[in-house]
């Protein structure tokens, strides 16, 4: 299977290339100097040259601070761009993933989302990658969307600057004597190299639509930063903040844990409990970091 990976380094990205090499399929990295999404003509020459079997898309203006204050960019890239990919699937008779969120939703359900429940971002990103999902559901029927939630991978995330929850965490307790994390958002911190193994579950199926995927159980980020600094014996005065205490300029739902009811009942889920997902990372990091975090 010849597989067009969209976002290929994004942190991501990177991880569900890797998959795909890993199960012997033939991947064509499309980095952002490769492909412009937003541009139907770029979309198209850039998928055309590809001529791939599958779209993989990862690519997203996602900052979620950037994407209220440019609305438009975010649906350029985020809803139009997925438009493209989409126009251009059906056109090839080809399935296309997209890359959704958690962050559709409001939060007040105040227990684990099911693909029923109805969408109601608070924010133009979480509009943006809702009309992205409609534009990739309406455009092409072979497609497949997975909501992933608060991901963390070894690559560094693109849009955000770099370190992720773990690795910010981590290097804090270094610089710092105590740290104050939020323990009023709950989420199901979500290892990409999980949704990488997802994404390629989901590519042998032609069992289409609509897919919650992240971690088993939740988590507060107080919670998550705890088991990091446990797991990985951290000594650090860790305690537990108001969302209120660092008042955020952008609306964001203070619960966005997804239940994967489609990818169980379809007996496609991969996930594990998200403490096993942290284990692994941890394990997995780089030698050098591994040991600056020990010291
Ligand atoms: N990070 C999270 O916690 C989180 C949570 C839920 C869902 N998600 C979703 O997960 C996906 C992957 O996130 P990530 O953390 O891997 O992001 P990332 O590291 O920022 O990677 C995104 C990639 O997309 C590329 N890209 C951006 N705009 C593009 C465009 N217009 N055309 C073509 N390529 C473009 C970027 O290239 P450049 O950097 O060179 O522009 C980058 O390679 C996104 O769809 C995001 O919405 C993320």
């Amino acid at each position: 299977m010849k597989i067009a990976v969209i976002g290929a380094n994004g942190q991501l990205g990177s991880d569900v290339c890797a998959a795909f090499q890993g199960n012997g399929d033939e991947v064509v990295v499309l980095t952002h100097a490769d492909i412009e999404i937003s541009s139907p003509e770029l979309a198209e020459a850039a998928l055309a040259s590809a001529n791939p079997d599958l779209i993989v898309n990862t690519a997203a203006m996602h900052h979620v601070d950037k994407c209220q204050v440019d609305p438009e960019a975010a649906l350029r890239v985020n809803a139009l761009g997925a438009r493209n990919l989409a126009l251009w699937a059906r056109g090839a008779d080809i399935p296309v993933l997209y890359v959704s969120t958690d962050y559709v939703f409001d939060g007040a359900k105040g227990s684990p989302y099911v693909e029923s429940d109805a969408a109601n971002p608070l924010n133009a990103y979480g509009i943006s990658k809702l009309a992205g999902e409609h534009f990739t559901a309406s455009n092409a029927p072979k497609h497949l969307i997975l909501r992933v939630s608060a991901i963390y991978g070894h690559q560094p995330c693109r849009a955000k600057g770099g370190l992720n929850f773990v690795e910010l965490m981590l290097k804090l307790s270094r610089e710092r004597d105590e740290l104050r994390v939020v323990d009023e958002e709950y989420v199901s911190p979500t290892p990409t190299v999980q949704i990488a193994a997802q994404i390629v579950a989901l590519s042998r199926t032609d069992r289409y639509g609509l897919y919650h995927g992240t971690t088993e159980g939740s988590c507060s980020w107080y919670e998550f930063a705890r088991e990091i600094f446990d797991t990985t014996g951290t000594k650090v005065r860790l305690e537990r903040a108001k969302s209120s205490d660092f008042p955020a300029k952008v609306p964001r739902p203070s619960y966005s844990v997804l239940e994967n009811s489609a990818l169980k009942a379809a007996q496609l889920n991969v996930y594990t409990h998200w403490r096993e997902g942290l284990k692994e990372y941890l394990a997995n990091r780089a030698p050098v970091a591994a040991v600056t975090s020990a010291g």
